[in-house]
């Protein structure tokens, strides 16, 4: 469908912070080298933190994720994990957020184009900015349940890289959009692999709860970690298998989970309702035992 151009926006955000390279700026005025290989070939890593009451979540997890990704690509840590958590909760502070997220982008950083890796390599770059999400539509949407759509899983091998590579991730979603659902399942073989920005779960016939076995076909979701951790503590019984979409269709309950997210139940598939239509009790039990989580946490480090 062709979209219709309705001019640019006349302004860039303003009244925000974003931390570039070093410096707090004024959001509209950040900005990287048009040589940033970022830019010319996405040769970036990127981290999404949830930031809720205050408290960033899963602070450590998501630190993990990044090195590993980074020493995926051959790139080394910018800046030490204790000099970038002072970055981080400034950024909070200065934007004043509350309920919201966090980016972090870390490329290759700015030097003459040409494909391969350079032996000498450039300053990476630091990107960093925060925004506020409203808790109320959170809350909302996890009440109410999402619509899920499917689409081909036409993305490259290393998902397990949180590269900006996503031209195939922004498709299905624009995709899932379009048909006006929130996310947009990738299915690769039959399978599920996960969503376009968030990790697939389904609750089987005996309440078990079911996600894909980690691989270079998957993010390794860290709210996913987060929650394998809390329900094996709960007695949740978790199986790690591919999952396919007949069975999704068939399970009692199905969810959604990602750093800005928790858990958020499934309600349709694909214009099917997942069990009786409505948000389940597991799905909410997950989410409640990760809030309690997220708090216990936070209160431990005081913010
Ligand atoms: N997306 N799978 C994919 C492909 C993702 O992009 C994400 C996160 C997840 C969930 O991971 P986590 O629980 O660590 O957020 C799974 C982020 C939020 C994004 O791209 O904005």
């Amino acid at each position: 469908m062709p979209h219709a151009f309705h001019g640019w926006p006349r302004r860039a955000p303003t009244g925000r912070t974003a931390y570039v390279n070093g410096a707090y700026v004024p959001h509209a005025q950040a900005h990287v080298h048009i040589e940033d290989r970022g830019l010319q070939f996405s040769d970036a890593i990127y981290e999404v933190w949830g930031v809720s009451n205050g408290a960033l979540l899963d602070e450590e997890e998501h630190f993990d994720r990044l090195e590993r990704s980074l020493r995926e690509l051959r790139m080394a840590m910018p800046m030490s994990r204790d000099a970038f958590k002072l970055v981080l909760r400034e950024l909070v502070r200065r934007n004043a957020i509350d309920n919201g997220i966090l980016y972090m982008q870390v490329t290759r950083g700015a030097i003459r184009r040409d494909h391969a890796i350079p032996k000498a390599q450039p300053r990476p770059s630091v990107i960093l900015t925060a925004r506020r999400i409203s808790a109320k539509a959170v809350e909302g949407r996890r009440k109410a349940g999402v619509r899920v759509i499917t689409r081909p899983d036409e993305r490259w091998a290393r998902r397990d890289i949180k590269s900006t590579s996503l031209l195939a991730n922004i498709l299905a979603k624009t995709a899932a959009r379009d048909a006006g659902a929130f996310e947009a399942w990738l299915i690769e073989d039959g399978y599920v692999t996960e969503g376009s920005s968030t990790t697939a779960w389904i609750v089987d016939a005996e309440g078990r709860l079911v996600t894909r076995s980690l691989s270079n076909a998957v993010l390794p979701g860290v709210t996913r970690r987060v929650i394998m951790a809390v329900a094996a503590e709960a007695q949740l019984p978790v199986v790690e298998r591919p999952f396919t979409l007949a069975e999704a269709l068939a399970a009692k309950e199905a969810f959604i989970t990602a750093a800005t997210l928790g858990a958020t139940p499934v309600v349709e598939i694909d214009g099917k309702p997942v069990g009786d239509g409505k948000p389940g009790a597991i799905g909410r039990r997950v989410q409640d035992l990760y809030a309690a989580e997220s708090a216990q946490k936070a209160a431990e480090k005081g913010t």
